[in-house]
């Protein structure tokens, strides 16, 4: 097969264990994704320092830090800039951005320099279609084993929803915790999708409501959970 001229790439897949890697941050070095072992981490990339559309990811991410420590979640950013323009930019966001009511605002998670682009490509962060000299904005949230949950990654244009991204982490967590899945746009609160039915009995009993839930077929039923229980439950995790 023809590859075009195209360098082939690693891309890491939901499932994987975390490439690991040490790296230099504005909190320190780091020794990824080992020291992180036992919560859940947000290792996002954004293109470059110094520009609009991650400015304004920057300060919203950070001013919901605490959001994702209340579920165990921490976050360490990544760009292909150097650390003194890191430590230059966040002070600049910090003693001049006023954005959408967000000021003086300190972004207190590391930010990983990648000039060699060497964590950028083992987790599939540039991607030469769109740049091959910045990241585009990939997520990658990985569970407190070290391993790849979620992958997300957005084109350099399009800032991130955070709703969404503290969603992911809370859904997959009450995945976990209740042996459920999450249906469409599910948030806290609403109904849980149980796993199908293994055997014809328990088929029967399901669509005969022998089972606390609602079945909309044999293969597809819901139970109630309230949002009190599911977030009390990840927050002790
Ligand atoms: C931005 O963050 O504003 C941006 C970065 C790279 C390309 C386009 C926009």
């Amino acid at each position: 097969m023809e590859n075009d001229g195209m360098q082939s790439v690693s891309m890491p897949r939901i499932g994987d264990k975390a490439p690991a890697f040490k790296a230099v941050t504005t909190q320190g070095e780091i020794n990824f994704p080992e020291q992180y072992s036992g919560s859940w981490v947000i290792l996002f990339s954004h293109p470059a320092d110094f520009t609009p559309v991650c400015t304004s990811e920057f300060m919203t991410f950070a001013s919901r830090e605490e959001e994702f420590a209340r579920v165990n979640c921490k976050l360490v950013g990544l760009s292909v800039d150097g650390l003194y323009s890191h430590i230059a930019w966040l002070r600049t966001i910090k003693d001049k951005i006023e954005y959408r009511g967000m000021k003086n605002v300190e972004v207190k998670f590391p930010l990983i320099e990648d000039i060699t682009m060497e964590v950028a490509h083992k987790y599939g962060m540039i991607q030469p279609g769109e740049s091959s000299t910045k990241a585009v904005r990939a997520v990658f949230v990985i569970d407190p084993k070290g391993i790849i949950r979620t992958i997300i990654y957005y084109p350099l244009s399009l800032g991130r929803n955070f709703d969404e991204l503290l969603r992911v982490v809370i859904a997959l967590q009450t995945a976990d915790a209740f042996s459920v899945a999450t249906p469409a746009d599910w948030q806290p609160g609403d109904d849980l999708i149980v796993p199908p039915a293994g055997s014809c009995g328990t088929a029967k009993e399901r669509m005969d409501g022998k089972e606390d839930m609602k079945c909309y077929d044999w293969f597809f039923c819901t139970r109630k959970l309230d949002k009190e229980k599911v977030l009390s439950t990840i927050q002790k995790q």
